[in-house]
């Protein structure tokens, strides 16, 4: 499957199924592509609602007709504009599109509802994308449950976690690989993600993207 960093915390997957996490493309200075060229997807999943997450996901659902996929109280918001929701909250799993999606625990804040990780599992491979969060205990039940094939950390600090705390994540949540993201948008967030690759050593492979690089996993 092919994965693209969009710039942020928004990536796109390829497989199957066309999926959007946290696709903040308006606004976002350091996004790939604008929300017009996201012309076909199956799901857009949404970790919290905060403007840098939420984006322009529930435009492109309308204009693709995919399904949002997110906690309950912003799925209410989505539901409300027509477009097709699947709610959830943390601890659940649901199927759609023959994906499946667990939600998880993120220590972080949100404007309604509260913040998320997911764990996507599509044709064989599992992927988590952290979100907006701390470091937290419960990433080793991410590691302990699915032990991820992909990771997406973000390491820009500040509203996050930093490069020490996101290298424990990935010791805590078993990941095989991961894309260290949420950094470098802003220049509140900078980070080098050359020292969180060096921190990280062998624990797991990273790879680093430039908004718009892809990588087949
Ligand atoms: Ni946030
Ligand atoms: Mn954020």
């Amino acid at each position: 499957m092919k994965i693209t960093w969009l710039g942020h915390s928004a990536v796109k997957i390829e497989a199957s199924k066309t999926i959007y996490i946290d696709p903040f493309l308006t606004g976002n200075p350091a996004a790939s592509m604008g929300p017009e060229e996201a012309t076909e997807a199956d799901l857009v999943i949404v970790t919290h609602d905060h403007g840098d997450h939420l984006g322009d996901a529930f435009p492109i659902c309308k204009q693709t007709g995919a399904t949002l996929v997110s906690i309950h109280e912003v799925a209410v918001k989505a539901e409300a504009e027509g477009i097709p929701t699947e709610g959830m909250n943390i601890g659940g799993t649901i199927e759609s599109h023959g994906v499946r999606i667990h939600m998880v625990q993120a220590v972080h804040s949100a404007e309604s509802g509260d913040p998320s990780g997911v764990v996507v599992e599509v044709d064989g491979k599992s992927l988590y994308h952290a979100g907006d969060t701390a470091l937290t205990y419960d990433m080793k039940l991410v590691g302990e449950f699915f032990s991820p094939d992909l990771s997406f950390i973000p390491i820009g600090d500040r509203y996050t976690m930093g490069i020490d705390s996101a290298t424990k994540a990935v010791e805590f949540c078993r990941t095989k690989k991961v894309i260290p993201i949420h950094f470098d948008t802003f220049p509140i967030v900078m980070a080098d993600p050359e020292a969180f690759k060096s921190k990280v050593g062998d624990m797991a492979e990273v790879i680093i993207l430039k908004p718009g690089e892809f990588f087949i996993l």
